[in-house]
């Protein structure tokens, strides 16, 4: 990788989309969420019907592309924009199930290295720090109480079965949900936003972006 990644980690609704937006923005990274990746491509299988045994060959096809626009990333199905769908309620239902095929989960790591020779990142998902940039020594795990998770996600006002998805990433055999070795973990049950954000950046010691 030549650019830097900050990985942060950790379950559903933890708070990792808005601590590494924020973490991105106050060190000129380029933010990217590895979930979105998982829900583009699931939201595809959804509207074009594809069924698990013929998901291999729809991946293989690239189905999914990478647009990197003024610091945002979007991700293009056959074309079409994914952003509005990625929390549509199917979508939700099916993303941990789709991100537990290990065909789904090269397709989605090859497209996160692609982005890390180009830019400094950071990156939030699953296994960012365990299976995709183990190496990076910028590694944090967020954690809330299931309590707290469920306030956050209902408060979006999304539909979203996270104690579902938390045991299926949690158990599935590739790459599962785990602490990374060397993370640095961060309880933001009763945290502000704010100072998460100022938590990680403590703790990254004197980061200046490559590519500004
Ligand atoms: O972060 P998120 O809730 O948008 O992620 C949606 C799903 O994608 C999550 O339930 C599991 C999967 N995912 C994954 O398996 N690995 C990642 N690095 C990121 C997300």
């Amino acid at each position: 990788m030549a650019g830097r990644v900050i990985a942060i980690d950790g379950p559903a609704a933890s708070g990792k989309s808005t601590v590494a937006r924020s973490v991105a923005s106050a060190v000129g990274f380029l933010f990217v969420s590895s979930g979105h990746f998982y829900r583009a491509l699931a939201w595809g299988t959804v509207v074009e019907g594809i069924p698990d045994e013929k998901l291999n060959d729809w991946v293989t096809e690239s189905p999914l592309t990478v647009e990197d626009k003024e610091n945002t990333i979007s991700l293009l199905l056959d074309g079409k924009d994914a952003t509005p769908h990625l929390s549509d309620p199917e979508v939700a239902a099916k993303v941990s199930q789709i991100a537990t095929f290990p065909c789904m989960r090269d397709f989605v790591n090859s497209r996160l290295h692609a982005l890390a020779e180009e830019r400094d990142l950071v990156m939030e998902g699953r296994d960012i720090g365990s299976v995709v940039f183990p190496a990076t020594p910028w590694k944090f795990y967020l954690d809330a109480s299931p309590e707290e998770r469920a306030r956050r996600r209902a408060r979006q006002g999304d539909e979203d079965p996270i104690a579902e998805r938390d045991r299926l990433d949690s158990t599935r055999v590739t790459a599962p949900l785990v602490i990374p070795e060397g993370s640095i973990v961060i309880d933001t049950t009763h945290l502000s936003l704010e100072q998460v954000v100022d938590a990680v950046i403590a703790r990254l010691g004197n980061i200046e972006p490559l590519n500004p």
